[in-house]
């Protein structure tokens, strides 16, 4: 999509990190801009960064993950905005621990936010961008969609799912003129790690993450630049980070042996825990 200008573009996961850094990013272009989240206070401060850019912004509280909220989203953002074009479904979270340690509780807080969270913003909103003659929708996946990490088991799965049915959407719905891009970050500066310490076993090993991404990871702007670039080429994924890059590569490289040094440094870490 190449003009953006009084474009509407909705963005879950926008009150924090990836979302706002979307929303400052195509507000600058001349979006108008939906905001959905669940935390309120953190749509009202990116709502009140995006003031004074002229274009029309709106406020939804909800999960993604509740399938009749998201039904009944697409009409409330029609009746705001009066067409809906672009939909961001960015809204994620992670846990940080083993697989042995994920209940099944786990396993369905990230699912359905990571991966029903997708589902519903691509199937509830494809009638409205249908509506239009053109649309984009973009889905944020990760590095961790090209090959699974240890202690991101659900995270992994979500983020590999969403990566092939991205490609799926991208076929199919190119003949509507419907662009779909999958977003493939590797560590980003946002808050996903601090917000999953809550919900990870090992909070010591989740802080040392947290702080490597702090001091390595590339900004949610850097990240929406890129983005901005893909949906105006409708380039089918963005990577995002040399980290993002390296894996990829060297999963396609060595698809088997990639997982070796993984396998080392987990087993490495059980002993150790055993030892404390
Ligand atoms: N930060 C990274 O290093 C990184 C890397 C790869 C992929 N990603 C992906 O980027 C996306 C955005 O994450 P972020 O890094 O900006 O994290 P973040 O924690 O800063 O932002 C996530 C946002 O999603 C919202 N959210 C959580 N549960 C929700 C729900 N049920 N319904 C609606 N909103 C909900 C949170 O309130 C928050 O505002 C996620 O899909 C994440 O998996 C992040």
């Amino acid at each position: 999509m190449k003009n953006l200008k009084d474009k509407v573009a909705v963005i879950t996961g926008a009150g924090s990190g990836i979302g706002r850094a979307l929303a400052q990013a195509f507000a600058a272009e001349g979006c108008h801009i939906a905001l959905v989240d669940i935390n309120e206070a953190g749509l009202r401060e990116t709502q009140q960064q995006l003031a004074g850019q002229g274009v029309r912004t709106s406020i939804h509280v909800g999960s993604v993950a509740d399938r009749e909220r998201m039904a009944a989203l697409p009409a409330e953002v029609e009746q705001t905005h009066g067409a809906i074009h672009l939909v961001f479904n960015n809204a994620g979270v992670t846990v940080n621990k083993s697989f042995e340690d994920h209940t099944m509780g786990d396993f369905d807080f990230v699912l359905g936010i990571n991966l029903y969270g997708v589902l519903y913003g691509c199937h509830y909103f494809l009638p409205y961008l249908k509506k239009q003659g053109e649309g984009h929708i973009i889905n944020t996946s990760s590095m961790a969609g090209f090959l699974g990490f240890p202690n991101q088991s659900a995270y992994s799965l979500t983020k590999a799912a969403v990566k092939a049915f991205s490609e799926t959407l991208r076929v199919e719905l190119a003949y509507y003129n419907i662009g779909v891009t999958s977003i493939h970050p590797g560590a980003i500066r946002t808050n996903i790690l601090n917000a999953a310490l809550a919900k990870s076993g090992d909070d010591e090993d989740t802080r040392k993450m947290a702080a490597l991404v702090d001091r390595f990871g590339r900004s949610p702007e850097h990240l929406a630049r890129k983005v901005l670039k893909a949906v105006k080429a409708n380039r089918m994924r963005v990577l995002v980070g040399p980290d993002a890059y390296l894996f990829e590569f060297f999963k396609r490289l060595f698809p088997v042996w990639i997982h070796v040094p993984f396998r080392i440094a987990f087993a490495k870490a059980m002993q150790q825990k055993q030892l404390d």
